[in-house]
């Protein structure tokens, strides 16, 4: 389900933002005027990604240095090996609209009546 976050005019080209959609902490990046979603922390050491210099598509890992594009999720270089999440993003009416999975409802077991 695509659900808004921000608006376009508050992620420039080049720039990056994190936020928060039913407690999966995401990062949104504006490149070259087409937004794209992923997970916020490193897959590495769970380092946030949002505090890395981003260069084009590629996104800097601030504590050891690992590399992903961010447009696809692909490591790029070590010491991550994992690559990122990533969750499709649009822009409508002018507001980034990222398609994030339904927060799951846990059951919970039934308890017998005393
Ligand atoms: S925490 Fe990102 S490369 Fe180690």
């Amino acid at each position: 389900m695509f659900t808004p976050t921000i608006s376009i005019e508050d992620l420039t080209p080049g720039s990056k933002k994190r936020v928060t959609i039913h407690d999966l902490e995401l990062m949104i990046v504006n490149v070259s005027g087409n937004v794209y979603a992923t997970q916020k922390n490193c897959t590495h050491s769970d380092t946030d990604l949002t505090e890395g210099n981003l260069e084009g598509c590629v996104i800097e890992c601030p504590q050891h240095g690992a590399m992903f594009d961010v447009t696809d999720g692909r490591v790029l270089s070590l010491p991550a090996t994992v690559p990122l999440k990533t969750y499709p993003a649009k822009i409508e009416n002018g507001i980034i609209m990222i398609d994030i999975p339904e927060p799951t409802v846990e059951e919970t077991p039934e308890t017998s009546a005393v």
